[in-house]
């Protein structure tokens, strides 16, 4: 009988699936972060078919050492699979697979969770009106900015970058511009976009800067100190996709000297530490990655790799292969 390894609790739609699999599911009952020493130490005792993996965990060589040679699979709860060595998997001749598809919405709606709070200052405004601040209307109170008719910068154009341009155009008359690596005449001809071949470009000119594209060596501090001072000082910027994308201490010094006018972050540099001085800033609004965080979708997810399992340990293809890129 298959041997599955959980590393934390998810919700049990995934988890149902493997049992009515007749397959053996052991997970971390505890829902907090399993440490290295105690993941090795299960992987070493278990002999596990597939494993099912989170985002906050490394998985790399030394894990795939321990898992040993009957494991054929890791299965990352996450569409993003940047903690995982896929190099190093393949060479194994290891089956890696994430989530992707079941997600999009939720991301691209909590993009616009973002760029809504930012721009009409809603956490600022809950303070405010908690902390007992609010003494009655006023003129000149909290004004922030518009979505409508703006013009929104997509970095990366891939399944949720798109579904944010969707949201923008059909429910905020919003102008698109974008940013990747691969032009796309369809979607330009779709939502009346604009390519910008150069990121400057695009940063110079957007009033939102959303980014949607996955963390790689390439795309590290792809949002430097910078690139920062390319974009208007009337500019947000939205970031869902991973922390490390923005160098977050060159966005802490550009919010306090009014650079940009305000950032919305989900992720951070190194989670869940904040960089100093953020915290306390008015002009940002923070989230502690919860972008795929609804019951729906983390159902989904879980169905989703549960599925990629399945299929991994009856000898076909998952749905989700990642490749090296
Ligand atoms: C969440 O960040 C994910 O990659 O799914
Ligand atoms: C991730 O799901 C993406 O393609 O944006």
């Amino acid at each position: 009988m298959p041997k599955v390894f959980i590393t934390r609790p998810i919700p049990e739609e995934g988890i149902n699936l493997l049992k009515e699999k007749g397959y053996e599911v052991v997970m971390n009952s505890e829902d907090r972060l399993l440490g290295r020493e105690a993941f090795l130490k299960e992987l070493r005792e278990g002999k596990f078919d597939a494993v099912l993996t989170q985002l906050t965990e490394k998985i790399d060589d030394e894990i795939f050492e321990a898992a040993g040679v009957q494991c054929k699979i890791f299965a990352n709860y996450a569409v993003g699979y940047d903690n995982i060595d896929v190099a190093s998997a393949e060479k194994r001749g290891l089956i890696i697979t994430n989530t992707p598809g079941v997600l999009t919405n939720s991301v691209a709606e909590h993009t616009f969770a973002l760029m809504l709070a930012i721009a009409h200052r809603v956490a600022e405004g809950d303070r405010f009106t908690r902390a007992g601040k609010y003494v009655g209307w006023a003129p000149m109170l909290l004004l922030g900015n518009d979505l409508s008719s703006k013009t929104i910068g997509i970095v990366g154009l891939g399944r949720i970058g798109s579904r944010v341009a969707y949201h923008a155009v059909k429910g905020f008359d919003a102008k698109i511009i974008y940013h990747d690596p691969n032009r796309n005449a369809d979607f330009e001809k779709e939502y009346g976009a604009t390519y910008k071949e150069k990121l400057e470009d695009l940063l110079s000119e957007a009033d939102f800067v959303s980014i949607h594209v996955p963390l790689m060596e390439s795309t590290r501090h792809l949002i430097n100190a910078e690139r920062l001072k390319s974009m208007k000082p009337s500019a947000y910027l939205i970031n869902t996709s991973r922390g490390p994308i923005v160098d977050e201490k060159a966005l802490v010094l550009a919010l306090k000297n009014k650079v940009i006018k305000g950032a919305a972050l989900d992720v951070f540099e190194e989670e869940p530490k904040l960089a100093p001085g953020l915290a306390e800033l008015e002009n940002a609004v923070l989230t502690p990655h919860l972008a795929s965080a609804t019951e729906e979708t983390r159902a989904a997810m879980s169905r989703l790799a549960a599925e990629n399992i399945i299929a991994a340990l009856e000898g076909q293809t998952p749905p989700n292969l990642v490749k090296k890129s």
